[in-house]
C-alpha cells in the first residue's frame, strides 16, 4: 500500500465512510493481495457515491470481487454522496498511478478537470451506470438502458390500470430522482413518453398539479440525493395538502426503490392499506426493503437491474482496456456527454413483481429467501 493510499484510507475512514459491515468489508482501501487472473497487481480505482443506498454496497463488493479475481489490485471508495469527497478520491487514485478509474459519480459535470489530469497520465476512465458529462476524458460508459427503466415503469402502470382500455380517470403523483444524476431524466422521459397522452386526455389526474408541463422541467419533481426521508416528506405534503376530504392517491411514479420506500412509508402512515386502496407505486433495484414491500402489497413492481451482470460486464471491460485488446460495446451514439458520442455497453432490465419475486430474484440468487423473510 503506497502512503498517499494509506492517507486516503486514513481520510474514508476519518469520514465515517466506512460504517457497515458490509461496507467495511467492500471499502477495500487495503488493495486485495493475490493475483489469480494474470493482471499483475496493476490498480483499479472504483469510486461508488455512498453506502447509505444498498444497491451501491453491492456494485462495490461485486466489482471488487471481480477484479480481484482478474488479478487487479482494487480500492474501492464511497463518498457519502458528497462530490468534493468523491473528487479528491479520485485524485488520490490519479496520484498512486491507477491505471483504470470506475466511477459512479455523484455530480457527471463536475469531473472535467481530475480526468483531464487522469488522462495526462494515460489512465482510462468507464464511467459506472451514471455518465460523466462535458468531457473528452471518459473512454467508455457500463450501464443498464436507463430510459428503459422508465418505459418499463410506465407500461406497467398503463397497464395495471387497464389505460389502453380506456379506464380512468385515476388519482396520480409523479416524481423524478436526484436534478443532479445524468441518469435521472432517462428515467423520467422513458415514463414520460409512455404516460403523458394519459395524463393530456384527463384519464391520469395530477391532483398535485406537480406533472411537468414538459420533459425538461423534470427537475421540479426531482429528489436530491435520492433520499427516502425527503420523499416521504413531498408525498406527506402532497398528501396533507391535497388528499382531503376522503379523496385518495391511486398511482405513484416513483423512479427509484430508495424514494418508492419513503413514499411506501408516507402512504402507512395516511392509513393505506395492502390489498385495499394501496395504491400502484413504481420502483427500481430490487432492494432488500423494497422487495419485501412488494411481497406485502406496499410497492407494486421494482425495475430490477442485475448489479452482478454490470460489475462483470465492467470487470471485462477493465481487463479488455490493460490487455491492449478490443472493448465489448453495444451501443456507439446514444451517450453523448456533451463532448462525443461515449462508446457503451448496455444491460437489460426487468421488471419484477410480486408473482415473479421467487423465479427471478430469488432463483438467480440476487436475494435467498431468508433475506426476503420467506424462510
Ligand atoms: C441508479 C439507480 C439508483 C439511483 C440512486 C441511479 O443513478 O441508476 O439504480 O437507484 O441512482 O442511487
Amino acid at each position: 500500500m503506497s502512503v498517499t493510499w494509506k492517507k486516503a484510507a486514513a481520510y474514508a475512514v476519518g469520514l465515517g465512510l466506512v460504517l457497515t459491515p458490509l461496507a467495511a468489508c467492500s471499502s477495500g482501501n487495503t488493495p486485495a493481495g493475490g493475483s489469480t487472473g494474470g493482471g499483475s497487481g496493476q490498480l483499479v480505482g472504483v469510486f461508488m457515491p455512498t453506502t447509505q443506498l444498498p444497491r451501491w454496497n453491492r456494485d462495490g463488493d461485486e466489482l471488487k470481487k471481480d477484479l480481484t479475481a482478474n488479478g487487479y489490485k482494487v480500492s474501492v471508495q464511497f463518498a457519502d454522496n458528497k462530490n468534493d469527497t468523491q473528487i479528491s478520491q479520485i485524485e488520490t487514485a490519479i496520484n498512486d498511478n491507477a491505471k483504470v478509474l470506475v466511477i459512479a459519480s455523484i455530480d457527471g459535470t463536475t469531473l472535467g478537470p481530475t480526468l483531464e489530469k487522469a488522462a495526462k497520465k494515460g489512465i482510462k476512465v468507464i464511467a459506472y451506470d451514471r455518465l460523466i458529462l462535458n468531457t473528452p476524458n471518459v473512454d467508455y460508459y457500463a450501464t443498464f438502458d436507463n430510459e428503459k427503466v422508465g418505459t418499463l415503469q410506465g407500461q406497467f402502470i398503463e397497464t395495471q390500470l387497464g389505460l389502453k382500455d380506456g379506464k380512468g380517470p385515476f388519482n396520480f403523483e409523479a416524481f423524478a430522482g436526484s436534478p443532479d444524476d445524468n441518469n435521472a431524466r432517462f428515467f423520467f422521459k422513458g415514463a414520460y413518453d409512455v404516460l403523458k397522452p394519459y395524463v393530456d386526455s384527463g384519464k391520469l389526474v395530477s391532483v398535485s398539479n406537480k406533472w411537468p408541463k414538459t420533459l425538461d422541467d423534470w427537475k421540479s419533481i426531482g429528489i436530491l440525493g435520492w433520499g427516502s426521508d425527503k420523499a416521504q416528506a413531498e408525498m406527506e405534503n402532497r398528501l396533507n395538502s391535497f388528499y382531503t376530504g376522503g379523496k385518495k392517491v391511486q398511482v405513484v411514479l416513483s423512479p427509484n426503490d430508495s424514494l418508492a420506500l419513503g413514499i411506501s412509508k408516507a402512504l402507512q402512515n395516511a392509513g393505506y392499506t395492502a390489498g385495499s386502496d394501496f395504491p400502484v407505486l413504481t420502483g427500481q433495484d430490487a432492494d432488500q426493503a423494497n422487495t419485501v414491500n412488494i411481497l406485502k402489497g406496499l410497492q407494486s413492481m421494482t425495475v430490477w437491474k442485475d448489479t452482478r451482470a454490470l460489475a462483470q460486464q465492467t470487470s471485462k471491460m477493465v481487463k479488455q482496456i490493460l490487455d491492449g485488446t478490443t472493448v465489448d460495446v453495444n451501443n456507439k451514439t446514444d451517450y453523448n456527454n456533451g463532448n462525443k458520442a461515449v462508446p457503451s455497453y448496455l444491460l437489460d432490465p426487468q421488471v419484477v413483481t410480486k408473482d415473479t419475486v421467487q423465479s427471478i430474484l430469488v432463483d438467480s440468487g440476487f436475494w435467498t429467501k431468508k433475506d426476503l423473510g420467506l424462510s
